[in-house]
């Protein structure tokens, strides 16, 4: 069955290529792709997808128009909803918040997997959605893969007192590393040689990542919260620490914990050690895992997150709800 859906693709790198697969797969039509070099209007979507398939940079396409603007070839296409796909910015939030906004502002619904704007300025962006009508549909922007953004939305208006969640899977990796005998310097060059810390892996190991998606997790609970709100103490201080790396090899847990109690306006991200006990000491390798306090019980969330091709997954479901809410 051909899904009728015109999607523009903003962003083509790892998860954008793999949206372009599972949309091919769903039967809708990409209407135009950017990447930083440019954009596609109106080329034959099966070479989109071909390119996709092989692993290719868009600009290979013969009829990229180079310094084509995303949302001005979304415009021009005819999308009613943008994939966006481009990197976080988490210095001044650009060119990712005026992507949105004038996406938004032209009437065209996102599904997104940057954290950036979400992270920065949550109700700002989703009271400018609902006045356009528009639809922004997140669940990739946290633990990609387990469904917690829903998680978030069921439990709002109930009573929660914490979240605990380990919410990285590079920082979780490292540990694991260490714990085996690599020294920290070692981990690091590991995790990015596996494609698994970003070039600057700070934005892992100082906690920017995890605490853009605690920010968006208690924003969606209901809560005014900002990255810049979210304290961060960085993973490398206890992994560079002989006496501390010799008590995670005695078999303590530690973990990077994303930590909230969103009724005080608390958010913090820290290296912690658990009790064996804790749930969330069993969350380890691509596992993400999520454990809110509520009414004197627990509610627990964990399973695997990430890599590329299941992100891509996560935002076709955002897409179908979109599909499912959209009038005509
Ligand atoms: N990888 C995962 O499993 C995962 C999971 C959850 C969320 N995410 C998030 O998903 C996003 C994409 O990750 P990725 O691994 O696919 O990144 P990536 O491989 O670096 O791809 C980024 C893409 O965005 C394009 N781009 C950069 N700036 C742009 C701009 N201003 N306008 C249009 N396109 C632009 C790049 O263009 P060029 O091709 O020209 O470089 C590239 O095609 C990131 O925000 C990441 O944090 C990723």
């Amino acid at each position: 069955m051909k899904a009728r859906v015109k999607v523009a693709l903003i962003g083509f790198g790892n998860v954008g290529r793999h949206v372009a697969l599972e949309l091919s797969k769903l039967g809708a039509t990409i209407v135009s792709a950017s990447s930083s070099r440019g954009s596609l209007v109106g080329a034959d979507p099966g070479s989109i997808v071909e390119l996709a398939r092989r692993g290719g940079r868009l600009h290979e396409h013969p009829s990229l128009e180079e310094d084509l603007d995303p949302v001005e070839a979304a415009v021009k296409a005819g999308a009613e909803v943008a994939m966006i796909t481009i990197p976080p910015s988490y210095e001044t939030g650009e060119p990712n918040r005026s992507i949105y906004y004038r996406l938004i502002d032209e009437g065209i619904s996102i599904v997104t997997a940057d954290k950036t704007v979400l992270a920065m300025w949550f109700r700002e962006t989703m009271s400018r959605a609902r006045s356009m009508g528009v639809y922004i549909g997140y669940r990739a922007t946290v633990a990609a893969g387990i469904p917690a953004i829903d998680m978030a939305k069921g439990l709002r208006g109930r009573d929660v007192d914490e979240i605990e969640a380990v919410l990285n899977s590079t920082t979780n990796y490292l540990i694991t590393l260490v714990k085996g005998g690599m020294d920290y310097q070692s981990a690091v060059r590991k995790a990015i040689e596996d494609q698994l810390a970003e070039p600057d892996p700070r934005v892992d190991t100082h906690g920017l990542d995890p605490a853009a998606k605690l920010a968006i997790l208690a924003s969606t609970l209901g809560y005014e919260a900002r990255l810049e709100q979210v304290e961060r103490e960085p993973l490398d201080k206890v992994l560079e620490d002989p006496e501390q790396v010799d008590r995670l090899r005695s078999g303590e847990p530690l973990r990077y914990i994303a930590y909230a109690e969103p009724k005080r306006g608390v958010y913090r991200v820290e290296p912690r050690w658990l009790p064996e006990t804790s749930p969330l000491a069993g969350v380890t390798g691509i596992y993400n895992g999520i454990l809110a306090r509520l009414e004197g019980e627990q509610v627990l969330l964990t399973g695997p997150v990430g890599p590329a091709w299941r992100t891509a997954k996560v935002m076709i479901t955002d897409l179908l709800d979109y599909m499912e809410a959209r009038v005509g």
